[in-house]
């Protein structure tokens, strides 16, 4: 296709609310979200886009009740540990973004030991946002700054945020109706293309991916120029 994004981000959202409409608990839904996620980080990487940045936790629901924090971890837990090498074996990297601090130490360490041993030369680089937050993203890139002394421009200052290497999102997709950002590539998306669907994120299957695809690229992106 022409005009295909080099970076797309996925802001899963609608997950408790399509389990509600089957009057099921929450943690039926992000299962079911589990269970898109993984199937769309293959199919992304088929359709030829090299960054793909999946919106997992963000600092906001680390305040969400524990019930439904427990389940999450636990199914992140097993969905990531499942299809990691499968991930590896078709020459994904793959990459985490987020305070990891706060998180069970047992997922800290799945989340470095997936970082650490990813292919090299990859041609794909999945990045999973778990407990991030693009404003804490940007205030720890700020002090890291006044630590060094420097003042810094764009460059350096991009090179302090976790996306550090990763190019900005072209097209960022909002799955479940909300109309915002909800603290995601606050400083990345400056440029990026939005895409929002009313689609719930368990029902945002690889056709709807296309269409957000296909949407973008048709759109004419000026970055100011006329
Ligand atoms: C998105 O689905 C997944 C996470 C934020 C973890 P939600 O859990 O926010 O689902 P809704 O928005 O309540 O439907
Ligand atoms: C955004 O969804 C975070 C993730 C999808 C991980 P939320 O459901 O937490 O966002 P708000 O509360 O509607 O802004
Ligand atoms: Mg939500």
């Amino acid at each position: 296709m022409k005009n295909l994004p080099l970076h797309v981000g996925i802001i899963m959202d609608g997950n408790g609310r399509w389990a509600k409409k089957r009057i099921q608990p929450r943690a039926f839904g992000h299962k079911a979200g589990m269970n898109r996620m993984i199937s769309l980080a293959e199919y992304a990487q088929k359709t030829g886009i090299k960054y793909l940045t999946l919106y997992v936790l963000s600092t906001e629901n680390l305040s969400r009740p524990k019930e439904e924090l427990d389940g999450l971890f636990g199914l992140f837990r097993k969905y990531f540990t499942a299809n990691v090498k499968k991930l590896y074996a078709q020459n994904a990297r793959i990459k985490i973004i987020g305070d990891k601090s706060a998180l069970p130490e047992d997922i800290q360490k799945l989340l470095v030991d997936s970082e650490t041993n990813s292919p090299e030369g990859a041609d794909f680089t999945l990045i999973f946002a778990i407990n991030y937050g693009g404003r804490p993203e940007i205030i720890n890139a700020v002090n890291r700054a006044i630590e060094r002394g420097e003042k810094v421009d764009e460059k350096g200052f991009t090179s302090l945020l976790y996306t550090d290497g990763i190019p900005d999102p072209d097209l960022i997709i909002r799955t479940g109706g909300e109309l915002r950002l909800s603290n995601f590539l606050t400083y990345q998306a400056a440029y990026a293309e939005l895409y929002f669907t009313d689609v719930l994120f368990p029902d945002f299957t690889e056709a709807e991916f296309d269409r957000a695809i296909e949407n973008y690229s048709k759109r004419e992106r000026r970055f100011g120029k006329i």
